[in-house]
């Protein structure tokens, strides 16, 4: 367990390095992120390399203790690089060129930029791979970031039709995936096919999808290529950080290549960036949202089912989000230890020292623009104080599906990005969206005390195959929004639940094939299982309420936004139905037996209360145990956390506001 932070010795002077790299040691930090942005200063003009400043930072931070996370520079290209190869730059959904001044401003598939990088990577990869301060490499930045994972140049387009002619082999089969006799849109050859963009309406929705998969798989490659040489000159291991919910791209297969999986996590611009309501925002103004965090944490961990890193933590306010609030007084602790509680193995704060110009200039570091100590340094020398005591030093394995975990999992959320694409691409109703959706799932376990994994769909149930995930764990396992089922799914899931797993589908389930096409009924290949089919759907404006009756017990639970209106088949058993007499009487969660398992079907994305109500009563009956919690106050795995600015007593023990107190 270790604690870090992001810094930049090519802002400052020379002389303050030592001196920098002396209050971090104090403060308890043995981990430094450094040069990911440094490019133009470790080569100023083509092909002349100035290494000595670097050298000397390396040496500097190695002698004083610190571990080094080298980051690849390549998210900020120089100046004199684009003018060199101006192909290089990415080309906006509007046709137009995204130019230089900021970063990230590369295309994932530009040829110069795939030459360009083996060659800046290759330099840092041979100079330092094998210095003895290096511990790890951190590939590019944040990939994805300001809207780049979609490029739209005339490299991505012709790239585009070879990867639609790998994946298809013949234009028939792209026609009938898509279906493209709808409005006239045959192709004759992949040449003829457009990026889908710039049309005069929505365009195919399949076309859509396969582009969003195109544009992963650049990512996923592109960062492949740095892992390779990274790898061909050094053993430390390669990680990159993710963003907080990220979905551009796909997370699981950028893990897959990675020996660890990091993610920067900014609690207060995340809310603020948010759909949740006002008085959520009042209420978490200066702390964020705990579950939206710990959804984060889960999925980040879940990835690899290995404890992930936190490159970067909001130690102040952020300069990013439409307004950035001040943290609480405690907050910066209370989020280093939830990451360490929720599985995290390092935390490490963005930025040492706030920057004192250019475009962050108003994001707060660990230390002020002067260089003097801000509020969070003080915050962050107490939790390291505690967590350098014995018996919080395996607090990072407390949550695990597997070994001696001590708080392991026994509910798992499928994850998956093609379905937050089919989601994002087709809502159907405006606030109908993937993470809200999983969310929604998710916030009422929290609140009821549950501890969960989250696994990705694409590994889950496999066996004997690199990075298959084990169901069995799993008392109960909850698809939410998983709109495209294959065969290949169902068979995985019909084996679990068949050998006395328990699974729920959320809302949407099964609704396309993997194309994008509509199953002739949802969800698809998993009709049987569940034993019911989706006659008809409702998408409502979030200002809807309506409710669905439990059949035993008459409860009404309330839901808004979708309804997927579900009619029993073979031996399903209806549990609810539905109020609204446009339903018709129409079925609302519905079970089948099967095997020494049952499979569940929820048509109505529940409110908060009447999901926790539903989910508490399942829970129940298949022994796991679960207690309501105040809002705001939340274990992670051996700690007590309280986000709201009241004491909280549980089990004879008293969680001061804003205070974190390991569970007795
Ligand atoms: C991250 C990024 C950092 C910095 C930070 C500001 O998204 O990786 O470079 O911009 O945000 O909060
Ligand atoms: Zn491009």
């Amino acid at each position: 367990m270790t604690l870090g932070t992001c810094y930049y010795p090519e802002h400052w002077p020379r002389e303050r390095w030592r001196e920098d790299a002396a209050t971090m040691r104090e403060l308890g930090i043995t981990r430094v992120r450094i040069g990911e942005f440094a490019w133009s200063k470790i080569e100023p003009d083509p092909g002349r390399f100035d290494w000595a400043w670097l050298d000397e930072a390396m040496d500097v931070l190695h002698e004083a203790g610190l571990g080094i996370i080298l980051g690849t520079p390549t998210a900020t290209p120089p100046k004199w690089l684009i003018d060199q190869n101006p192909s290089i730059l990415p080309v906006g959904r509007d046709g137009r060129v995204r130019g230089f001044g900021s970063r990230r401003h590369y295309c994932f598939r530009s040829p110069a930029y795939l030459r360009e990088t083996e060659r800046i990577v290759t330099a840092l990869a041979e100079r330092y791979g094998s210095h003895p301060g290096l511990v790890a490499w951190q590939t590019d930045n944040e990939y994805g970031c300001h809207d780049t994972t979609r490029c739209w140049c005339d490299t991505c387009r012709s790239e585009f039709r070879t990867w639609l002619k790998d994946r298809y082999e013949t234009v028939d089969a792209l026609n009938e995936a898509w279906w493209t006799t709808f409005w006239s849109q045959t192709y004759r050859t992949f040449g003829e096919v457009e990026l889908p963009e710039q049309a005069v309406t929505e365009t195919n929705p399949s076309h859509q999808l396969d582009y969003r998969r195109f544009a992963s798989d650049g990512v996923v490659a592109y960062n492949a290529l740095q892992v390779r040489i990274l790898k061909a000159h050094s053993d430390a291991p390669v990680v990159h950080n993710s963003m907080m919910l990220f979905g551009d791209y796909d997370h699981v297969d950028l893990a897959d290549d990675l020996d660890a999986i990091a993610f920067d996590n900014y609690p207060i611009g995340q809310l603020e960036e948010s759909p949740f309501s006002l008085d959520v925002k009042e209420q978490f103004l200066r702390t964020g949202h705990p579950d939206l965090v710990t959804l984060s944490h889960d999925l980040y961990r879940g990835l690899k089912d290995q404890p992930h890193w936190i490159m970067e933590q909001q130690p102040g306010q952020v300069n990013w989000a439409p307004n950035n609030a001040l943290p609480a007084a405690g907050a910066v602790r209370l989020w280093t230890l939830q990451g360490f509680a929720h599985g995290a193995e390092m935390v490490s704060w963005f930025r040492y020292r706030a920057a004192v110009g250019a475009q962050e200039t108003n994001h707060a570091g660990l230390l002020r623009h002067d260089g003097t100590p801000d509020v969070a340094y003080h915050e962050a020398k107490r939790v390291a104080g505690e967590l350098a005591a014995p018996e919080h030093r395996d607090v990072h394995t407390a949550i695990r599906s597997t070994g001696d975990a001590t708080d392991r999992p026994r509910v798992a959320l499928l994850v998956d990005f093609e379905d937050l694409w089919a989601t994002d691409i087709q809502p159907h109703a405006s606030a109908f969206n993937y993470w809200g959706q999983l969310f929604g799932f998710y916030a009422p376990l929290r609140g009821l005390d549950v501890t969960v994994d989250l696994v990705p769909k694409k590994h889950a149930g496999r066996e004997d195959e690199p990075h298959a995930r084990s169901l069995e764990p799993y008392d109960l396992v909850i698809a939410p929004a998983m709109q495209l089922v294959d065969e290949d799914v169902a068979q995985r899931l019909d084996r679990y639940v068949k050998a006395g797993g328990r699974l729920l589908l959320g809302p949407r389930s099964g609704a396309r094939t993997v194309t994008g096409r509509a199953q002739e009924a949802a969800p698809g290949p998993l009709r049987d299982l569940v034993g019911a089919r989706v006659t008809r759907v409702d998408g409502l404006r979030p200002d809807v309420q309506r409710s669905i009756t439990m059949l035993n017990g008459n409860e009404s639970l309330t839901y808004r936004v979708w309804a997927d209106l579900l009619e029993v088949e073979g031996d399903g058993v209806a549990l609810a139905h539905y109020d609204d007499p446009a339903y018709q009487g129409a079925t609302a969660y519905v079970k089948r037996s099967h095997g020494s398992g049952e499979a569940r079907m929820l048509g109505a994305s529940l409110e908060l209360e009447a999901m926790t109500t539903l989910l508490e009563a399942w829970l129940g009956e298949l022994g796991i145990p679960t207690r309501r919690l105040p809002d705001g106050l939340r274990r992670s795995g051996a700690w007590w956390l309280n986000f709201t600015s009241e004491a909280h007593t549980i089990d004879g023990v008293t969680i001061p506001a804003l205070e974190a107190v390991p569970v007795s």
